[in-house]
Formats: C-alpha cells, structure tokens, sequence
C-alpha cells in the first residue's frame, strides 16, 4: 500500500511537473516526493499509536526536506508538493487526491482548541505559493487558492479564490463581477487627475476667449463715432 501510493506521488510530479525528466530523477531528487514518502510511513506510525517514532520520523523529514507534515495529516494520492521548501501541513488536515501545493504553504489552525482544527482539501486542489488555508473548514474539488492568499471560509467546487482575505474570483473559470469599492485606488487617483487636468484646460481656454471677446468689445466701441457712442448712452439710459 505504502509502495504504491509512492509510486502514485511520484507519478504524480512527472505528469504535472513540465521540469521533471524522469520519474527516476523525481524519485532520488524531489523533496516533495520524499517529504511524502517519509509521511507514509510516519503516518503508519501514527495510526498504529506510536507517536514518538512517527514525530521523529516527521521531524527527519523535516530537517531534510524543509517540510514538515504532521503525521496526524491525511495527505491522498497523487499529491505534487512543488519546491516545498516552508511547507507546513497540520495534525488533522486532510488532503485529497491529485492536489498541487507550492513552496511556503501552510495548512493551518487558528486557536488552541483540541480535535478538528485544520483544514480538509478535495480532489485537484491547487494552493499557490505562499498561500496560507487556516482552520476546520472544507476547500471543495478543484479549488484554486492563488499565491498569497490567506483562505479563512469554506469554498465550494470549481472555484478560484485570490487575496487577503481570500475571496472568489473565478467558478468554473469564469470571473465574477466586481464588486464597486468604496477604497480610493491609484486608479481612482489617475482618472481624477486626468479629469482635473481637463477641467484646468477648458478653464484657460475659456479664460482667453473671454478676454479676447473683451478686447474686440473695447476695440469696437473706441472705434465708434462721437455721434454713436452719445446714441448707445441714450438707449442705454
Ligand atoms: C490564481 C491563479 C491560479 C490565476 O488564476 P487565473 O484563473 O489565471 O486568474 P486570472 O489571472 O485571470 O486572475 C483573476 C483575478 O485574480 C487576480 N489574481 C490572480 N492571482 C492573484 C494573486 N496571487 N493575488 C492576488 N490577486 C490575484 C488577478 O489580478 C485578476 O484580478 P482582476 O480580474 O481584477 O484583474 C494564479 O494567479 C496563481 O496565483 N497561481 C499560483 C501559482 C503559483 O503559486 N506558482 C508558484 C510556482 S513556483
């Protein structure tokens, strides 16, 4: 059982890995590949209530590796754990089938409360680099949590989810729409300029007509005769 579900992770990397060459080079250099095969058997341990030899197996991998997976975890098959170096994979996280985890993950828990406080991925799951997925909350089939993000609710199936807090972006890989934000952004910022800047120009603009109006105006009446200017006063009174 344990020497297939290695053969599946090491499969796993090579179909999906486009820099893995051979399954053997994955086998003898992929920390990913052996974090995941120390795990299987620290794991067993575990199972079996021996938890000393399954921590010391775990904090070998650990030093090795620079991933540390609780042998409490439940990791499925297939399972690609790209780069992996900071990885951190919690006592009661369940990791489903076929997932993809980048560099500087965590799995996490928030409190100190005892029992089910880490999360459960489905099938297909991919969690960027960076990306942080923190309590007892359910992450559905082929969910994509972007690098970065920091995953604090459930997500249902097909779903992208990008940001701080993490937030849908894509179901089914078609985008949702935008929320209006009530936040000035730099986008916000350089439309008003723009806007400003036009106002300041059609002000000038405007400016210079007025005051060439007013100097034909005043060309006009020093223009006009005695005769004239002396009428416009009287109609003007
Ligand atoms: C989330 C991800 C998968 C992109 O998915 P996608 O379906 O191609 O989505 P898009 O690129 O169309 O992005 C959708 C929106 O999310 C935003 N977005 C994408 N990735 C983001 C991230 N990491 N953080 C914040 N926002 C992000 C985009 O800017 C875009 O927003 P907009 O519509 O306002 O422009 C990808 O950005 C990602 O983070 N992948 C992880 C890869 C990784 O960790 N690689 C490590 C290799 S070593």
């Amino acid at each position: 059982m344990i020497l297939k579900d290695i053969w599946l992770d090491v499969s796993a990397v090579k179909e999906r890995d486009p820099a893995a060459r051979s399954k053997l080079e994955v086998l003898l250099l992929y920390q990913g590949v052996h974090a995941l095969i120390w795990h299987r058997f620290a794991h067993w341990f575990y199972q079996h209530r021996m938890f000393f030899i399954a921590r010391f197996i775990s904090q070998l991998a650990r030093f090795f590796t620079l991933i540390e997976i609780h042998p409490g975890a439940q990791m499925g098959h297939g399972i690609l754990i790209d780069h992996g170096c900071g990885v951190v994979i919690g006592e009661t996280t369940v990791v489903g089938d076929n997932c993809t985890i980048y560099q500087g993950v965590t799995l996490g828990g928030v409190g100190l409360n005892k029992g089910k406080r880490h999360p459960t991925l489905g099938n297909n799951v991919t969690v960027g680099a960076g990306a942080k997925i923190l309590g007892s909350f359910e992450v559905g089939d082929n969910c994509t949590i972007a690098a970065n993000a920091v995953l604090l609710k459930p997500l249902e199936s097909n779903v992208t989810a990008v940001g701080i807090p993490a937030r849908a972006v894509k179901i089914d890989g078609v985008p949702l729409p935008k929320k209006e934000s009530n936040l000035v952004t730099m986008d916000h910022y350089c439309k008003m300029e723009e806007r400003v800047r036009d106002m300041e120009e059609t002000l000038l603009k405007l400016q210079k007509e007025l005051s060439s109006y007013r100097e034909k105006e005043g060309a006009i009446q020093t223009e006009a005769s005695p005769e004239e200017r002396s009428e416009e006063e009287g109609n003007r009174e």
